[in-house]
């Protein structure tokens, strides 16, 4: 399952690097439009936007291929993004879920039910993590830790 799921997100990757899309200026745009309080934490929105749209398909993508790197890179993350203020969870989801949308809209003809199945699966196991991470953080360093989970 994994093994097939990974080889449907690396082709929707590659048609859409293939069409030179960048799809991090639409999902900044949808992002910002769903959240406007939270575009005043971007200081430089052109370089955040590069890393965080790149790091959450990494992750993602690093997820299907069973990578033993996504846990430690997503408890990072988590824990660097309270210098960012608080965070409520539902964005988290909000953004993973049209980061997958937006690549979605991108690939055009190479998009099939299949490929969006398997990005599903692994952005709702990407959500499952940041939940644990903040959890974890939480437990372990209860003042200055990311809010809790909820
Ligand atoms: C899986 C989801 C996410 C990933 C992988 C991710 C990744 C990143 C990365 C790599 C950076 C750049 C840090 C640096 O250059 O030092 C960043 C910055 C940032 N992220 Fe995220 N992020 C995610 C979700 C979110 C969400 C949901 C929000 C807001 C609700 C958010 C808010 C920010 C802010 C405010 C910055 C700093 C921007 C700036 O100073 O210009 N991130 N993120």
């Amino acid at each position: 399952m994994s093994e097939a799921d990974a080889a449907r997100m690396e082709a929707s990757l590659t048609a859409v690097a293939d069409a030179g899309i960048d799809i991090r200026h639409a999902l900044f745009d949808r992002f910002f439009a769903a959240f406007p309080e939270r575009r005043a934490s971007f200081m430089v929105v052109d370089a955040s936007s590069r890393r965080m749209t790149d790091e959450t398909l990494q992750m993602m993508f690093g997820l299907a291929k069973r990578e033993g790197w996504v846990w430690p890179l997503v408890a990072e993350l988590v824990f660097t993004h309270r210098a960012y203020g608080p965070l409520p969870i539902a964005e988290y989801d909000a953004f993973i879920d049209m980061t997958v949308a937006e690549l979605g809209a991108a690939a055009g003809g190479t998009w099939s039910s299949e490929t969006a199945t398997a990005w599903q699966r692994h952005a709702d196991a990407l959500k499952a993590m940041i939940r644990r991470a903040r959890a974890e953080w939480e437990s372990a360093m209860p003042v200055g830790a990311p809010q809790p989970a909820e």
